[in-house]
């Protein structure tokens, strides 16, 4: 879907955009008014029209986006659109403006826009990358697929854990269930691994860190460097292995959670500063009526 975002039907609504930027330009270079171009003249009034007309319609893709039984055309030929016209939005905010800012609401409503348009383009820069990354990170398999080889290695460890004693039972279990994956978006961005581990040493139970089933494989290494029964050692050998399998599967995995993550974390910008810019356009329009 989104490879063809941008080419949907030969460009049909670049093509629409940029005629829609060259009739704004040519009208602001013909017009004359007897003041400074700026949002006060009969262009200006216009423009700013035309760009709030937009912007309602760009803030319109939020609930078009969810209506599937829609018939008003298909949601990729609306994102191709919107994509297209908040671009030339740009422009025709500017000319309405008469590049005229100051410290004023009218100049926050436009800083707004900018925002919003600038986390749309790093919205289409991250649908177009990412996909590759997913698939070229996933090497073949599906989410579930390493989900299910997730837990095959942990029912295999707690296979090997129960012909030694206790501890490693425990050590393998705690392993299993406290292993963290996913949680708030801050954390499947960042990657941070905040999986824990219950660890008997010198006689002492506790809850540990165990960020890349580190504490796992030290506290492995030293039982098997201690262990004098060669069996013993050799499963002990085989829970390490498994281990080191599963820190690389969860390195996988993390991977694949932060790629997704990054296609929707854009949208906490994108949408909340619609709404504020929204909420601005408003006070803009209101104020300008009040008292211009
Ligand atoms: C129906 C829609 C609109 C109307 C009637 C309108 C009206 C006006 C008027 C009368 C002015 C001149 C006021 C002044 O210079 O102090 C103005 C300026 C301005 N407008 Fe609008 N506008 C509209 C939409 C928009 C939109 C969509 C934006 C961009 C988000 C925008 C951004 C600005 C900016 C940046 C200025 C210049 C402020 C300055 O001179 O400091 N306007 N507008
Ligand atoms: C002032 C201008 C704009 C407004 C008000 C606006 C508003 C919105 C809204 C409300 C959504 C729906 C998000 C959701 O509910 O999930 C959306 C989606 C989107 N916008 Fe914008 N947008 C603007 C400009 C842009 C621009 C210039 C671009 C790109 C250059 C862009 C790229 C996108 C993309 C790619 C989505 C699709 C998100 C998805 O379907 O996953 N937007 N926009």
């Amino acid at each position: 879907m989104h490879e063809s975002m941008l080419v949907f039907r030969k460009r049909r609504y670049l093509w629409v955009a940029l005629t829609m930027s060259f009739v704004a330009i040519a009208a602001y270079w013909l017009h004359d008014p007897q003041e400074p171009p700026n949002g006060g003249t009969a262009l200006g009034y216009t423009l700013g029209t035309v760009a709030t007309l937009l912007i309602v319609w760009l803030a319109w893709f939020g609930v078009r986006k969810r209506r599937y039984s829609s018939t008003l055309g298909s949601v990729q030929g609306w994102l191709s659109a919107h994509v297209y016209f908040g671009i030339a939005l740009v422009l025709i905010a500017l000319l309405h403006s008469g590049f005229q800012f100051g410290i004023n609401v009218h100049t926050l409503a436009f800083v707004l826009m900018m925002l919003v348009v600038l986390s749309g383009l790093y919205g289409v820069y991250v649908y177009l990358k990412i996909p590759q990354r997913v698939s070229e990170n996933r090497k073949g398999t599906s989410r579930a697929e390493l989900v299910s080889q997730l837990e095959d290695i942990d029912s295999r460890s707690q296979r090997v854990a129960q012909g030694l004693s206790d501890e490693f039972q425990e050590l393998t279990a705690s392993a299993a269930s406290r292993t963290q994956l996913g949680g708030s978006l801050w954390s499947r961005l960042s990657g941070r691994d905040e999986s824990q581990v219950v660890i008997k040493a010198d006689g002492q139970t506790g809850v540990v860190p165990n960020p890349g089933q580190e504490a796992v494989l030290d506290w492995l290494a030293d039982q098997q460097s201690r262990s004098s029964d060669a069996e013993v050692a050799a499963a002990i050998g085989e829970l390490s292995a498994l281990t080191r399998n599963k820190r690389r599967l969860l390195r996988q995995m993390k991977e694949d959670i932060r790629l997704q993550a990054t296609l929707e974390a854009w949208l906490y910008l994108h949408v909340p500063l619609t709404a504020a810019l929204l909420v601005a356009l408003v006070t803009h329009i209101v104020t300008v009526f009040l008292y211009w």
